[in-house]
């Protein structure tokens, strides 16, 4: 019956235009597989939103925005009313998503429609203050299969005089109305990023932000809103995530009016953007969906539209390489000899992609010294790269490179060459983090040194890969060289031409990879994902800590992006874990080996080898499959994830314990996602299942479940299903 429902609904959608607009209610509705959308011009032509939810599909049944009346002095309607996109003006007193002033101090700004255009995917809805040429158009995009809209909007100063944005968000999303609203998003810090927290909206504001100039380790830019009754698989959510790698603010705010709203884009601290008359300012995507299926079902649609819509590539991009990467083995100790060396151990264990990280270049021994100057060290490096990059080619395996073009030391050629080249107030400190500065990037100059710098690295190298690093966050934000007044433009401009570089990079150099680094996950956005293959989520690599800066991470990110690397122990903290709870733990995402592999044994390398051997049958799957998160670290003693293929043929699941207690068995594993009727064939990679036999349904292991023997501390298991 339910089926039958789901695919007359099917058809219905199908047969509909994806995004409607009804002439004679002046309401627009657009519709992907998974929700709907809907806005409405008011009699006054101010553009209200009226749905956000599961998918309906006739416009008729929608009415237009009701006319509100003021409840007092106190309570005018246009508090009651849920604006698309609020300017600041009149009497409004929650957070706008626009805010501006003009030169004659005139700072109200009251919004109406003018027309907007529709183009299969696209809508554009033009809006213009009552009184001038300030125009604003809301750009609208579907992706209908996979159940996400893009939002974003473009302020152009249409009228004779300068004016200046003082706050300019990308959307504003109005919940439906009602209480007791739950909101899901991810916090941290160096070294413990992504840690999932839920809570109660109340009445106020809840502000998630980075005041940073990077996305942050504080905070991720994404959220999930749920009607309090949700869980990882069932209940509606709402979600979004911003495509922004500078300072961005989202604002989750319940009125006395039983409104919820999610404004966020540009953060508008120490904001202030000039713009000439002719003049627009673009706001970063937000993209935003809903889901009837829970957290799990939410996090599978973001997973898929990064994987399709957003990265490089988009579904055609290869499976993610098992690379190593010297790091922890040498730090800043590296040379010919010594990296060749470990690349010929690594290549043994089938590691298919070699990785030099910091160290390599200028006067480059500590963290003191050599940043900025991007030329190979001679001493360590007699050939330059050609010698290194040679032999990791004849072991099979491309060569990457570590890289962190926007900062520079003070002891550096480069900062004694151009002192004015880093993010200053004149006259006052240039604050110091890991002995390094940040240049200013939003400089033509420095920004076109930065692309050739990177440009001649891979041009006169066969370099497949950069791991671009960002180790610190701004300070002092001035930019001297321009007017005061447009100083603050930085916040953008650098963000900009960041993208920018890597931008005319990857289409200089088609086959150059890149991983977004910011001493860990400080930039980890659907922003900087656009143009990078994978990410570093944290410098933490214990894996037991992992478990849960990883389960926040897969929250809104997609396991293919995941570096996860297997290191020595112990790491962070004084714990150390067996190397196949390591290995189990990394193979959740895109596998990196990051151990010292000259103090390896043979068992290690043994083990390692058949790991990585397990890891290339099944990367596929984890990485473009559908995750399942079984049992959170957060709440049970073993950690349980799960991954189905795209065609579902293979499943996989993680079993990680933690810690037993009281000689309790593992509790039993009932899986998800797969067909009922299918028989599948199961296997534990290290025989830790106990069950009389190797065959089951889908219908028995994901409702009586299995069992497996993890005993003791850091016991773990990967399951692999094959369907018949
Ligand atoms: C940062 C990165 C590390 C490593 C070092 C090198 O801390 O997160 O992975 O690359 O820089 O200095």
């Amino acid at each position: 019956m339910h089926h039958i429902a789901a695919l007359c609904l099917l058809s219905a959608l199908s047969l509909q235009a994806q995004i409607q607009y009804i002439e004679s209610r002046k309401i627009f509705l657009l519709t992907t597989s998974k929700n709907s959308y809907a806005m409405g011009l008011g009699q006054d032509g101010a553009l209200r939103h009226l749905y956000w939810g599961a998918p309906i599909w006739r416009a008729d049944d929608l009415a237009a925005a009701p006319a509100r009346r003021d409840i007092s002095s106190f309570d005018p309607r246009q508090m009651l009313e849920a604006e698309e996109f609020p300017g600041w003006g009149g009497p409004r007193y929650y957070e706008p998503a626009l805010k501006l002033s003009r030169e004659d101090g005139v700072r109200d700004l009251v919004l109406r429609y003018t027309s907007h255009s529709i183009q299969q995917n696209n809508l554009d809805i033009v809006l213009k203050d009552i009184n001038d040429g300030v125009e604003v158009t809301l750009h609208y995009h579907i992706y209908p299969e996979h159940g996400i809209l893009r939002r974003s909007a473009t302020l152009r100063n249409g009228t004779s005089r300068a004016l200046t944005v003082e706050s300019a968000q990308s959307a504003t999303w109005n919940l439906p109305p009602g209480e007791g609203y739950q909101l899901t998003y991810l916090t941290g810090r160096w070294a413990a990023e992504t840690q999932l927290n839920h809570e109660p909206v109340h009445e106020g504001q809840k502000v998630i932000e980075s005041r940073r100039g990077n996305t942050s380790h504080n905070f991720n830019p994404w959220f999930a809103i749920d009607a309090g009754d949700a869980a990882e698989e069932h209940g509606s959510v709402w979600f979004g995530a911003l495509g922004w790698s500078g300072n961005w603010r989202i604002a989750v705010e319940q009125t006395p009016y039983r409104q919820v709203r999610v404004t966020g884009g540009m953060n508008s601290f120490d904001f202030s953007y000039p713009l000439k008359p002719g003049e627009s300012l673009d706001t970063p995507p937000f993209y935003g969906g809903y889901s009837s299926g829970g957290f799990g079902a939410a996090s599978r649609m973001l997973h898929r539209f990064t994987r399709e819509q957003i990265l490089p590539g988009g579904a055609t991009s290869r499976v993610r390489p098992v690379l190593y990467n010297s790091w922890e083995a040498t730090t800043f100790a590296v040379n010919e000899q010594g990296q060749k060396d470990l690349a010929t151990k690594a290549a043994k264990l089938g590691i298919e992609m070699f990785v030099m990280d910091d160290g390599w270049f200028g006067a480059r021994n500590n963290d003191r010294a050599g940043l900025g100057d991007w030329t190979v060290n001679p001493k360590k490096f007699p050939q330059g790269l050609k010698g290194l990059i040679d032999h990791v080619h004849s072991l099979k395996m491309d060569f990457g490179l570590w890289v962190e073009p926007e900062m520079v030391n003070a002891n550096s050629n480069l900062y004694r060459a151009h002192p004015d080249w880093v993010i200053n107030f004149p006259g006052r400190p240039r604050s110091e983090l890991r002995t390094q500065m940040v240049l200013n990037l939003a400089r033509s100059d420095v920004k076109e040194y930065i692309f050739d710098v990177l440009d001649k690295l891979a041009t006169e190298n066969d370099i497949r890969y950069f791991k671009w690093d960002m180790n610190r966050s701004f300070t002092e934000p001035g930019w001297p060289e321009v007017a005061a007044t447009e100083q603050r433009k930085l916040w953008v401009q650098y963000v900009r031409n960041v993208y920018e570089i890597i931008d005319r990079l990857r289409a200089k150099h088609p086959n150059l990879e890149i991983e977004s680094c910011s001493g860990g996950g400080a930039r980890v956005d659907l922003g900087i994902l656009q143009r990078v293959d994978e990410v570093w989520p944290s410098d933490n690599t214990d894996a037991f800590d992992r478990l849960r800066i990883q389960e926040g991470f897969s929250q809104a990110y997609p396991a293919k992006i995941m570096s996860a690397w297997v290191t020595d122990v112990p790491n962070m903290n004084t714990r150390s874990t067996p190397l196949a709870f390591r290995f189990l733990a990394a193979m959740q995402g895109a596998l990196g080996i990051g151990s010292n592999l000259n103090k390896f044994s043979e068992q290690d390398s043994a083990l390692a080898t058949s790991m990585i051997g397990v890891y290339k049958r099944i990367r596929a799957t984890v990485q473009t499959g559908e995750l399942y998160r079984l049992a959170s670290p957060r709440t049970n003693d073993v950690t349980v994830n799960q991954y189905v293929s795209g065609d579902g043929k293979q499943a996989v699941v993680f079993a990680l314990r933690h810690a037993q207690q009281y000689n309790t068995a593992a509790p039993t594993i009932r899986l998800r996602g797969l067909d009922e009727r299918a028989i599948y064939k199961l296997e534990s990679i290290n025989n830790k299942l106990v069950e009389h036999q190797q065959q089951f349904s889908g219908a028995y292991l994901m409702n009586a479940g299995i069992n497996v023997n993890l005993r003791g501390d850091f016991d773990a298991t990967a399951l692999i299903l094959e369907r018949n």
